[in-house]
């Protein structure tokens, strides 16, 4: 049976009658392709399968070409993944130079680099495959009002479908299928790679860059950790004594170290740790805030010291209110009273206090740390109570 064997319905275009199941299941795949068209009412003008012969040389030829971008996407997918685990991405100064510097302007190029060369390879081995291998169709369909489906609609729309797949030969087309398939697969990976590789960290190291137990304020032997302003260059070291600071003010700091003199690296780079600056706070005199267990010490008079990473999703806390005595985190408004608690979170999304620096003041005068932080800066996951 055929389109042209059907009846058409009385004032309508569309051909209809009840079929029976015998009469569907007599039917093959592409007569019920036909029909369903016949009966929503579609023309196919043209329906030209590209290769009509299966395997010649110019499918095979076509194929490889769509199974060489897919495989390429993954190949970049890869190199992205590896370019954004293993690429040396750590700040390095210009004034250092050589290798170092050279690789680290490299990641971010090579990191859009290839996933860019990834999306886009998958992009062409898709339209490559509608162009060259998929069948030629141009159908016209005229607007009819809709009905519910009926079972003759559900088993011709099927087999429209299915006509789809047959003809586009994805199913016997195994070397696309393998190269789609590996390239999805590692560029999904790599996106994921996006989202997580950032925090591949381990939170129990107690060393090295991977460590979240100490900061840029870490002491190390017997050097003093000086208290030192960000004057906008690096080789201008101001350090704060407590007379810099009046009542009710406050300052940014950053950690200073004689031997980072002669560490051009450490002398810059320090002033880009972000987990680096800290909120230097001079309260009024007769306030009392109360005062953490454990760190009853850790301020110098009414000098108290915190890190400025939020404990929300680590902007920079920089806005200190004297007549209320909060600090305000601008990204969320999460407020941080310092005034009366040791910079507990009384407003916002913030769940944690600002973590505390303990200071002091040396024989010349000037303020030092006198140890790291006690718990980890920056927002609140890991085990951030430790
Ligand atoms: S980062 Fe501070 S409130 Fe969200």
């Amino acid at each position: 049976m055929s389109a042209s064997d059907t009846p058409r319905d009385e004032g309508h275009d569309t051909p209809r009658r009840d079929y029976t199941e015998a009469e569907l299941a007599e039917m093959s795949r592409d007569e019920k392709m036909r029909l369903g068209l016949a009966l929503d009412g579609v023309e196919l003008l043209h329906y030209e399968d590209p290769f009509p012969v299966e395997n010649t040389r110019a499918e095979k030829r076509a194929e490889r070409a769509v199974a060489a971008w897919f495989a390429l996407a993954g190949l970049s997918a890869i190199a992205f993944i590896a370019v954004f685990v293993f690429w040396p991405w750590g700040y390095v100064t210009p004034q250092q130079g050589g290798r170092e510097y050279f690789l680290y302007n490299l990641y971010t190029p090579l990191v859009g680099l290839f996933l860019g060369l990834s999306i886009f390879a998958i992009g062409v081995g898709v339209v490559l495959y509608a162009k060259k291998l998929i069948p030629h169709e141009v159908a016209i369909q005229q607007r009819h009002d809709g009905h519910g489906s009926e079972e003759v609609d559900r088993q011709t729309t099927t087999a429209i479908l299915a006509d789809t797949g047959v003809r586009s030969g994805f199913a016997r087309r195994s070397m696309i299928q393998r190269t789609l398939a590996f390239s999805g697969a590692v560029l999904g990976l790599g996106t994921g790679v996006i989202a997580i590789g950032g925090f591949i960290r381990n939170p129990w190291a107690t060393e090295g860059p991977d460590s979240l137990k100490h900061t840029a304020w870490m002491k190390e032997g017997d050097e003093k950790v000086y208290l030192r302003r960000d004057t906008g260059d690096p080789h201008d070291v101001s350090l704060l004594r407590p007379e810099d600071i009046d009542a009710g003010g406050f300052e940014t700091v950053f950690p200073f170290r004689e031997s980072d003199r002669e560490d051009e690296h450490k002398l810059v780079s320090v002033l880009r740790r972000s987990d680096a600056p800290v909120m230097l706070i001079r309260l009024r005199p007769g306030s009392a805030p109360i005062k953490r267990k454990g760190q009853e010490d850790f301020n110098y008079g009414d000098y108290y010291a915190y890190s400025k990473v939020c404990t929300h999703v680590g902007c920079p806390t920089s806005l200190f209110e004297q007549q209320t005595g909060r600090l305000l985190c601008p990204c969320h408004q999460s407020q941080f009273d310092v005034v009366n608690t040791y910079a507990k979170p009384v407003f916002g999304p913030a769940t944690r206090s600002l973590p505390q620096l303990p200071i002091t003041v040396d024989e010349e005068g000037y303020f030092v740390a006198r140890h790291d932080f006690i718990e980890p800066v920056g927002p609140a996951y890991w085990e951030r109570n430790s």
